[in-house]
């Protein structure tokens, strides 16, 4: 991370450089940034209790673990900005934002932070940190996105509700971090933004902390990268919904479905989806999502290698792709690695009904290590990835160009959609699809194919199954896709 930020800086010294010097040339030049999380423009703030329930050991877990979530992240006045509050009846102004340059530095003065000791008043702490921590940020008109973290063990003895909605009165987002049996869910939920399920987070004990290092960081850096919102079901899913993104809605013809909702794309030779990448993924993509495409290959190109989904860089380099090969009948995910060179994962085997001319859904769980296939809502294959670096955003961003060149190859998209949370891998299903979600039967008399449509935990997100039974409360409806 020091290095990522140490080059990082040096980039943004030069260029500034060079535009002051240069004050006539157009500010395109000075884009050649990459974007992601690390390059995020946040304000920061930790809120942690420090109350005698904690005790001195589990205090510094707690340090540990914020040091650990805040690793994905640049520190600089740039990019994201930290500060730290640590409260019992009081809070205390630890680490102010905008002072520390580089990770290191911002370790060691965490590591620094004494113990308190007190009571839990935790709704005043909020407030000090919405009045006294965010208030006092010096860059407030750049600042892309505040952010405060509360960890706490207990129950509040003050009121949260008051400090909690002026926060997300000011624009702040809030997540609550419950550790231990003595937390009060209602509690929780009031302090952090909706839906609880997204910004809510609970661990056991302080010792299994670092169970939930990963979705807090994910969840942390899906803030900072992934600002747009998809309409799904009845929750909003986190994501970039390319048909609109790229204007494939406005360029290719579209192929009539029954529901307004699924309404396909025929793409021809002379169709040209390519956008910015600036205007699509302004922040980058975050370290996981999941990409989702559904789109039948007919005729000659079921037998081409293109580019799918494709970013590439203003020197044309491939920043992220998923290439399809008729020939082979593979998928490949192609991404960047941290030494700037390109990686490419292959899926050999499990695609081959892909390039059948029929419609299927193709989705890929990308995650720091591994992407996971799935072809219909069944997995075929998990690969090996070795880390990603954050992608430029200064060049194109593509729809089903060959491979190398900007030619557009003929396909009908119904779908293409980029998740921000890796667990909407499970919760989306292939349903638009009629095969592998009929709507002619019923629920009893097929219920293992239905459940196994859309599994996803139940209660707020919906019970499994939900998407079909959607459908097959509208049997009147043709399916949107014949095949
Ligand atoms: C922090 O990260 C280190 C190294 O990955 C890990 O060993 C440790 O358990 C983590 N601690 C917490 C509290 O997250």
């Amino acid at each position: 991370m020091r290095q990522l930020s140490y080059r990082d800086m040096l980039l943004w010294s030069v260029w500034s450089a060079i535009l002051l010097l240069t004050p006539l040339e157009g500010a395109e030049e000075e884009e050649d940034v990459r974007a992601g999380c690390s390059t995020a423009v946040n304000d920061l703030v930790y809120i942690v209790d420090g109350s005698w329930s904690v005790g001195v050991s589990d205090f510094d877990r707690a340090k540990q673990w914020l040091i650990n979530i805040t690793s994905q992240f640049d520190i600089s006045s740039h990019y994201t900005q930290l500060a730290v509050i640590q409260y019992s009846d009081t809070p205390r102004l630890e680490i102010s934002l905008g002072t520390h340059q580089g990770g290191a530095e911002f370790i060691e003065a965490i590591q620094n932070i004494p113990y308190l000791g007190g009571n839990t008043q935790t709704g005043r702490a909020i407030k000090f940190a919405v009045d006294h921590v965010f208030a006092a940020s010096q860059r407030a008109s750049q600042v892309k996105n505040r952010i405060a973290v509360v960890v706490t063990d207990g129950k509040s003895q003050d009121d949260v509700v008051d400090a909690s909605m002026e926060a997300r009165a000011q624009g702040i987002t809030v997540f609550a971090v419950g550790v231990g049996s003595e937390i009060t869910t209602s509690e929780l939920v009031s302090i952090a933004n909706k839906p609880s399920s997204t910004y809510v987070l609970y661990a056991e004990d302080y010792t299994n902390i670092d169970r939930i290092r990963d979705s807090m960081k994910q969840k942390l850096c899906e803030e900072s990268v992934c600002p747009t919102r998809i309409p799904v079901a009845s929750r909003d899913e986190k994501g970039f919904e390319l048909l609109l993104g790229l204007n494939i809605q406005m360029k290719a013809k579209k192929i009539p479905g029954s529901l307004v909702s699924e309404i396909a794309y025929a793409l021809t030779a002379t169709t040209d989806i390519t956008e910015n990448t600036r205007e699509i993924f302004p922040e980058g993509l975050p370290p996981s999502y999941v990409f989702v495409a559904t789109l039948r290959l007919q005729g000659s190109t079921s037998k081409l290698t293109f580019d799918l989904w494709r970013v590439l860089s203003k020197d044309k380099e491939m920043q992220a792709a998923v290439t399809l090969s008729g020939k082979d009948k593979t998928v490949t995910f192609t991404a960047m690695r941290l030494n700037k060179e390109e990686q490419s994962v292959i899926f050999k085997n499990g695609f081959q009904n892909l390039y059948d001319g029929k419609w299927h859904q193709l989705k890929l769980l990308v995650r720091p290590s591994q992407v996971t296939g799935f072809l219909d809502d069944e997995l075929i294959q998990e690969v090996k990835l070795e880390l990603m670096e954050p992608i430029y955003i200064n060049g194109e961003t593509q729809v089903a160009k060959r491979r190398g060149t900007d030619l557009t190859v003929p396909v009908e998209i119904q779908k293409l959609r980029l998740y921000c949370d890796p667990h909407q891998s499970e919760r989306e299903t292939a349903c638009e699809i009629y095969s592998v979600c009929p709507l002619n039967r019923t629920a009893s008399e097929d219920e293992d194919d239905c459940s196994n449509c859309a599994v996803g935990p139940p209660g707020q997100r919906g019970p499994p199954g939900r998407m079909c039974s959607y459908q097959l409360l509208q049997p009147l409806h043709e399916p949107s896709i014949h095949l």
